[in-house]
């Protein structure tokens, strides 16, 4: 299968445009493979299935590495040195970072061989709590770190790390 990763941000002018337009990604893509695990739970997996399963792996794959990285790298730090106060928010929320990827690890397994898959239930449950866990990530991040990290980091500030963050993508 031919996979091109669609690169989620378009802005890199400031890291903020960049986090929302993976976080509105991110809950799209991960809706989507909920519906489309529902079908196959219903229907079986078709070939249509199958490479949906594998095209979300690719995609999801690159994007969250991406992502954890931009925030990671170069966000979280930042936060840090800026607020001590934040240290605990931003504990949780790498906490979450692995909690994702955990459940993430045992879904990728039966996303890269779909063909394989015999249990379409256990896809399925699996599917959800992911997409459970990583909008729930999401949300946690908007309500408890953007609006300080807002407050906190320059224009200028967010521009320097939107343009590292594009850097690291030109590696
Ligand atoms: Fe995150
Ligand atoms: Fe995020």
């Amino acid at each position: 299968m031919e996979f091109e990763f669609i690169e989620p941000a378009q802005d890199f002018t400031s890291a903020k445009p960049v986090l929302k337009a993976y976080h509105e990604d991110f809950r799209k893509r991960a809706a989507a493979l909920v519906q489309l695990t529902a079908s196959v739970q219903e229907q079986g997996m078709t070939r249509e299935s199958a490479q949906g399963c594998v095209g979300f792996y690719c995609q999801y794959c690159i994007a969250n590495g991406l992502h954890q990285q931009d925030e990671e790298r170069f966000v979280f730090p930042l936060a840090i040195s800026l607020s001590a106060g934040l240290e605990e928010t931003i504990a949780l929320l790498e906490q979450e970072h692995q909690q994702i990827s955990k459940v993430w690890d045992s879904l990728a397994e039966l996303l890269t061989e779909p063909e394989e898959v015999t249990d379409f239930d256990e896809l399925h449950s699996l599917s959800m709590e992911f997409e459970r866990l990583l909008t729930e990530h999401l949300q946690h991040e908007e309500q408890m770190l953007l609006p300080e990290i807002s407050v906190l980091f320059t224009e200028a500030q967010w521009a320097e790390i939107g343009a590292e963050m594009e850097k690291f993508r030109a590696e």
